[in-house]
């Protein structure tokens, strides 16, 4: 159960916790009060609740109040207080930012010390546009002619949206990098992410905004074209991709997550486990 309960007092309807809704879950009510309207599609990202500027907007019986403050300096507090940005100012980063990014990058670990790692960085709003725009055609061709295509499947929901013209999938941002590794490399697939993650974390540092995308590491998969657009080497695979540019939002509070599970391992108990399941753990550790 997903719930959000808005202290009417505090709330000053400013639409923020709608308009930062990547679910779009939270509606106005008559009086013009939040109210969360499609539970079910809620993925608990407490954006709603981090973005208020009151502090009026509580999250699953969560209390703002204990929240942190957002503090991008100290580095356990900027752990905290990272978010997936989707709304960005038309702005473009300075050629000095992206240099800061680029020469952090070459201190990443890469597995075997491999450093095999490309970055395609989109610096300017012009090039980015060339690229959205293609994306988005495609992806608008694929929808309409074959709805057999694999990304049609995974886009069918959106269609309303991308034939509304509405950046589905690069929300508006100036820029992206996209992480490749070169297929020869020991870990490829782990690099490319290890490095985005250290760029999302010094990116936002530098009062930068960031959001993984899925949706544009499975287009540039789909449309080869993209990734000669993007100059990626032959012989490199393209892993993820990272949404950047300058913030148009700005959160007041940490987030207040479930923690994961963890066994808290103090000494061994060995167990004589029986042949299924051992099988069954061989599967489970080499599924994907
Ligand atoms: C591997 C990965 C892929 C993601 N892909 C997308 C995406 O395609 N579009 C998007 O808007 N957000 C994407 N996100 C962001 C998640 O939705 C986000 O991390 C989650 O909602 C929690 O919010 P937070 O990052 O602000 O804490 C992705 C995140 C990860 C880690």
């Amino acid at each position: 159960m997903k719930t959000i309960e808005i202290n009417k007092e505090k709330c000053v309807r400013c639409g923020l916790c709608i308009s930062d809704c990547l679910t779009s879950c939270i509606e106005f009510d008559k009086d013009n009060f939040p109210y969360m309207k499609n539970e079910e599609n809620c993925i608990s990202c407490e954006h709603c609740m981090t973005i208020c500027p009151t502090g009026a907007l509580s999250f699953n019986h969560k209390n703002p109040d204990e929240s942190e403050p957002v503090n991008y300096y100290d580095i356990l507090s900027l752990i905290k207080s990272r978010r997936s940005i989707r709304q960005y100012k038309d702005e473009e980063i300075s050629a000095e930012t992206f240099d800061k990014l680029k020469s952090m990058l070459s201190y990443v670990p890469t597995g075997c010390n491999a450093h095999s790692l490309h970055f395609s960085i989109v610096e300017t709003k012009s090039a980015m546009d060339v690229i959205r725009n293609k994306v988005n055609e495609n992806v608008l061709k694929a929808l309409s002619y074959k709805a057999l295509s694999p990304i049609a499947d995974k886009f069918e929901k959106y269609k309303k949206g991308f034939e509304e013209g509405k950046d589905i999938i690069f929300r508006g941002a100036p820029h992206m990098i996209v992480a490749s590794s070169s297929i020869k490399a020991p870990c490829a697939l782990e690099d490319p992410v290890i490095a985005l993650s250290y760029l999302e974390l010094y990116a936002q540092h530098l009062g930068l905004g960031t959001c993984w995308c899925g949706f544009a590491e499975m287009c540039l998969k789909f449309f080869p074209e993209i990734c000669d657009m993007l100059e990626i080497p032959s012989g490199y695979k393209p892993v993820y991709v990272m949404l950047l540019g300058i913030p148009a939002v700005k959160y007041q509070r940490t987030p207040q997550p479930e923690p994961f599970k963890f066994a808290e391992i103090k000494e061994i108990h060995q167990k004589d486990s029986c042949f299924f399941c051992k099988a069954k753990r061989l599967v489970t550790n080499f599924i994907r």
